[in-house]
């Protein structure tokens, strides 16, 4: 059942609405909401934005986003019913009196139904305390259980910084009010990481030690920095993906199965999964955690500039785009298992996908094939580009004789007829209902940062030298190094 929130029309604003998240996301998720009918009638949209525009300029802009940003899927009649949902509000983060102007607008009929209000902050998180001070200071934060605070991931830039955020939130919202969003947990596949997992009993039996050899997550971009170089420089891969994205992944895999689907009950059984990641020594971190940055290179034939090149990147930047780290998971169901999880930036191509490679039988019983070269099977659940699940198991070849070949059973999630849900368009539409089920709970950041923390701290002092690897290709070869026997690669394909 939704919260009671659910019931009540709700205010959306939007700060940093001219962003680049904003743009990218946010917009395009909220108009495929209305293209599918699912905003309620009454809903309004606030853009809160510093330049100094009127309704019409912003409504302008946003039409010109959208356009370019969905193409041949842009449609008037739909963009109207968008638009005349949405107030402008001009302001700086930093003016309480533009606070006091949103609060005079909330309370306006068309834009404002001040019980139920969504405040997104789609800014930098160096301005997270303007807009939280100030939301106070003319009484936004009210009615606790039903004003709610977004905020994106990254959360924090270490553990020390994470934990002043949360301070913050809380000193003037509830935690039942902030919803931390990753959006890997709106994505179909991870969800139904959990209903593989949960529903069929097939898997769960398999799903450890027993079984399973180990565990590689991986999510690889094609695309550079994309002119975000002030926000990345500082925060490199490690922050930016791994903390957050690639560790709630991990989590999904290794979680116990929870008494319930309920927001809490999930997010209990994904803290004792982080708070079981063995810590790393200091002394082995080079041992389970590389780093590199990738240098000019060819992506799809085109020729790309390195990262040092790339516009707003400080000289000589030691920030990484592409790390890979191993971790062991020591309870009852995965000691020994270990998790491989890369992210980088100027890969080959887009593709993020968990791949779980089980173990070798333990005896050899058919002719002409040997069970040192014999393939493993494995479960490959394909997050993007294509939401599919793969398995590959050994068949007989037809003949004579009795050998045996690898084949795929390839399952996408998806009929034909149905068209693919962005996962801010579900998550958002969780925000929307008060539902925070696929929201992050503070101690799962916490946790999160404790296992990164040592790496992040340990790296910054190495501020001299990074590897670099070509654009385009997989990342640093010496990563090779964390694999625990010569048998185990990474797997690049489906
Ligand atoms: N971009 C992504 O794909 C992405 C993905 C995941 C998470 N995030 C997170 O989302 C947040 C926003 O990122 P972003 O990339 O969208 O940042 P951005 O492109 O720099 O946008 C920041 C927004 O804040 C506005 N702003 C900045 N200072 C302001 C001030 N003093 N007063 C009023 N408005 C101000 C900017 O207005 P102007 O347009 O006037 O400058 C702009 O609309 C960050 O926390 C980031 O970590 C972003």
């Amino acid at each position: 059942m939704k919260p009671a929130q659910a019931l009540q029309p709700c205010s959306f604003v939007i700060f940093g609405a001219t962003g680049n998240l904003s743009s990218n996301k946010l917009l395009p998720a909220l108009y495929h909401l209305e293209v599918k009918k699912r905003i309620q009638e009454n809903m309004s949209f606030i853009a809160f934005s510093r330049r100094e525009w009127g309704q019409e300029e912003w409504l302008a802009h946003m039409k010109l986003s959208l356009q370019s940003k969905l193409g041949e899927r842009f449609d008037d009649a739909v963009f109207e019913r968008f638009a005349a949902r949405f107030c402008y509000v001009q302001g700086e983060l930093h003016d309480p009196e533009a606070y006091r102007r949103l609060l005079e607008v909330l309370s306006r009929p068309k834009c404002g139904v001040c019980s139920n209000v969504v405040f997104y902050l789609a800014i930098k998180p160096t301005e997270f305390g303007a807009v939280i001070n100030n939301l106070d200071a003319v009484g936004l934060n009210k009615p606790r259980g039903l004003h709610r605070v977004v905020v994106e991931k990254p959360f924090g830039e270490d553990i020390e910084s994470a934990r002043m955020l949360n301070e913050l939130l809380h000193r003037h919202f509830d935690e039942e009010q902030v919803f931390r969003i990753d959006h890997y947990l709106g994505k179909e596949t991870v969800q139904n990481l959990l209903v593989f997992r949960f529903a069929n009993t097939l898997i769960e039996p398999l799903w450890n030690r027993n079984f399973i050899d180990h565990v590689q997550i991986t999510v690889a971009e094609e695309v550079g920095i994309e002119k975000r170089a002030d926000y990345y420089d500082k925060a490199g891969a490690l922050r930016d993906m791994l903390q957050n994205h690639l560790m709630q992944l991990l989590t999904v895999v290794a979680m116990e199965p929870p008494p319930a689907m309920e927001a809490d009950a999930l997010r209990d059984e994904k803290v004792k999964v982080l708070r079981s990641i063995r810590p790393i020594a200091k002394r082995a971190i080079n041992a389970h955690a590389f780093r590199a940055q990738y240098a000019a290179g060819t992506i799809n034939g085109e020729p790309v500039v390195g990262y040092q090149q790339e516009e707003g990147v400080e000289k000589n930047s030691a920030t990484e785009t592409f790390v890979a780290a191993k971790f062991y998971i020591d309870n009852w169901r995965w000691r020994g298992v270990p998790f491989y999880l890369r992210t980088g930036k100027r890969m080959p191509k887009q593709m993020s996908m968990i791949a779980i490679r089980f173990r070798h039988p333990p005896q050899q019983l058919f002719r002409e094939t040997s069970v040192e070269t014999i393939e493993p099977n494995w479960v490959i659940l394909s997050i993007q580009p294509s939401e599919s699940m793969h398995m590959e198991i050994h068949a007989k070849q037809p003949g004579l004789g009795m050998e045996t070949r690898v084949i795929q059973m390839n399952a996408s999630y998806r009929k034909a007829h149905e068209a693919p849900l962005d996962a801010y368009e579900a998550l958002l539409l969780d925000v929307i209902e008060g539902d925070r089920t696929l929201f992050i709970r503070f101690d799962e950041v916490e946790w999160s940062w404790r296992v990164v923390d040592p790496i992040l701290k340990y790296w910054e002092q190495e501020r001299e030298f990074i590897h670099t690897y070509p654009a385009g290709t997989w990342g640093l070869h010496d990563a090779d190094r964390l694999f625990d026997s010569e048998d185990q690669e990474w797997r690049n394909e489906l």
